[in-house]
C-alpha cells in the first residue's frame, strides 16, 4: 500500500435547482471556484449553442423545443468526466427524464426561496420569458406551487436562501454537500 494520499475523485457533479431568482447561477459560479471545479450555467450553455437568448428561443421555437434542447444539453453536460458545479434553469425539473439523469449523476441541492424573496429579486421579470407576459407575482406563485414538490423529491439537500448573501449560501451548500460528495 502506498503512503500517498488517495487521489481525490469526486463522486458526482453538484447541481443546483430551484426557482428563477433563487440565486443558482451566482452560487454555482462561486461554489465552483471554491471547490476548484468547472462551472456550467445551463441557460448560458443553451444560449452559447445557438438560438439566441432564452427569451428569443421561447419566442421563436416555443417552450417545448426549449425543454427538449435543455434535456439534451443537461445530459451532455452531466456526462462530463470532470466534476462540475451546474446551475440549471428553474424549469429543468418539469421534464421527467431530467430527474433520472440528475439522480444518476449528481448531488442535487435545492436553493429554496420564499415567494416574497423571488418577487423582490425578479422585479418585472425582464429576461424571463415565463414572467414577461403577465403579473410576475401570480406566475411565480403558480410555478412555485407546481414545482415545490418536484424540487423536494429531486433534492439530496435543501438550502434556504432567504435573507442570506450569496457567500452565506455558498458556505451552507458546501456544508450540506460535504458528506455527499468526495471533494
Ligand atoms: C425557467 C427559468 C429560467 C430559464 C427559462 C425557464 C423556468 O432559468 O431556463 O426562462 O421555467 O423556471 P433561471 O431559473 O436561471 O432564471
Amino acid at each position: 500500500m502506498s503512503d500517498q494520499p488517495a487521489p481525490v475523485v469526486p463522486r458526482r457533479h453538484v447541481v443546483l435547482v430551484g426557482m428563477m431568482g433563487s440565486g443558482k447561477s451566482t452560487v454555482a459560479r462561486r461554489l465552483g471556484a471554491e471547490l476548484g471545479w468547472g462551472f456550467v450555467d445551463l441557460d448560458e450553455e443553451l444560449e452559447r449553442r445557438g438560438g439566441g437568448t432564452v427569451s428569443e428561443q421561447f419566442a421563436t421555437t416555443g417552450e417545448a423545443a426549449f425543454r427538449q434542447h435543455e434535456s439534451q444539453v443537461l445530459a451532455e453536460v452531466l456526462g462530463s468526466e470532470t466534476p462540475l458545479v451546474v446551475a440549471t434553469g428553474g424549469g429543468v425539473v418539469v421534464t421527467p427524464a431530467n430527474l433520472d439523469v440528475l439522480a444518476e449523476r449528481a448531488v442535487v441541492v435545492w436553493l429554496r426561496a420564499r415567494l416574497e424573496t423571488l418577487v423582490d429579486r425578479l422585479g418585472d421579470g425582464a429576461g424571463r420569458p415565463l414572467l414577461e407576459n403577465g403579473d410576475p407575482r401570480r406566475v411565480l406563485h403558480r410555478l412555485d406551487e407546481d414545482r415545490r414538490g418536484v424540487y423536494e423529491r429531486a433534492a439530496d439537500a435543501i438550502v434556504d436562501v432567504d435573507e442570506r448573501s450569496p457567500d452565506e449560501v455558498v458556505d451552507e451548500v458546501q456544508r450540506v454537500i460535504a458528506p455527499l460528495v468526495r471533494i
